[in-house]
C-alpha cells in the first residue's frame, strides 16, 4: 500500500509504484482538473504540488508521492476563490483553458515563495507551462493582480 495525502486527506493506495501520478488522479480518482498533454513532462499542463514545489504528474511515479502531500487544482482552494482564481476572473486569462490548472498550480507555488514577484520571476516561473491560446500577458497581468 502507498500513502499520499492528497488535498488533505490521507488516501493509500494498492497499484503499481511506477503508476504516473497524473493517471492515479484521473483515472482512479477521477480528479480531472490535472490535464495530459504531452505526456513527457515538457508541456505543464499537468502539474500538480508534491510538498508544495510544482511537478509534472505525467512523469512522477506515484511511489514519488508515497507519504507525501499532493495538491491538485481541486484542492487549491477549498471554494474556488483562491486570489488567483479571482484574479484569473477578473483578467479573463483563459481562451481554450486546457492549460489552466497547471498555469495555475504553477502560479501558486510561485506566490508561495514569492509573494511579490518580478515580472522576469513570473516568465522565469510561468515557461514552464506552455499555453498554445498565446494567454501569456493575461497570466502575467493576473498575477501581479494576485500578488498585490
Ligand atoms: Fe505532463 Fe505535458 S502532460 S508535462
Amino acid at each position: 500500500m502507498i500513502s499520499v495525502t492528497l488535498n488533505g486527506e490521507t488516501l493509500e493506495f494498492d497499484l503499481d509504484p511506477d503508476t504516473p501520478l497524473l493517471w492515479v488522479l484521473r483515472d482512479h480518482l477521477g480528479l480531472t482538473g490535472t490535464k495530459y498533454g504531452c505526456g513527457e513532462g515538457e508541456c505543464g499542463a499537468c502539474i500538480v504540488h508534491l510538498d508544495d514545489k510544482p511537478v509534472n504528474a505525467c512523469i512522477t511515479p506515484l511511489s514519488e508521492a508515497a507519504g507525501r502531500s499532493v495538491r491538485t487544482i481541486e484542492g487549491l482552494s477549498p471554494d474556488g476563490r483562491h486570489p488567483l482564481q479571482l484574479a484569473w476572473i477578473m483578467e479573463e486569462v483563459p481562451q481554450c483553458g486546457y492549460c489552466q490548472s497547471g498555469q495555475l498550480m504553477t502560479a501558486a507555488a510561485l506566490l508561495a515563495t514569492h509573494p511579490r514577484p518580478t515580472e522576469a520571476q513570473i516568465d522565469a516561473s510561468m515557461s514552464e507551462v506552455l499555453c498554445r491560446c498565446g494567454s501569456y500577458s493575461r497570466i502575467r497581468r493576473a498575477i501581479l493582480r494576485a500578488s498585490n
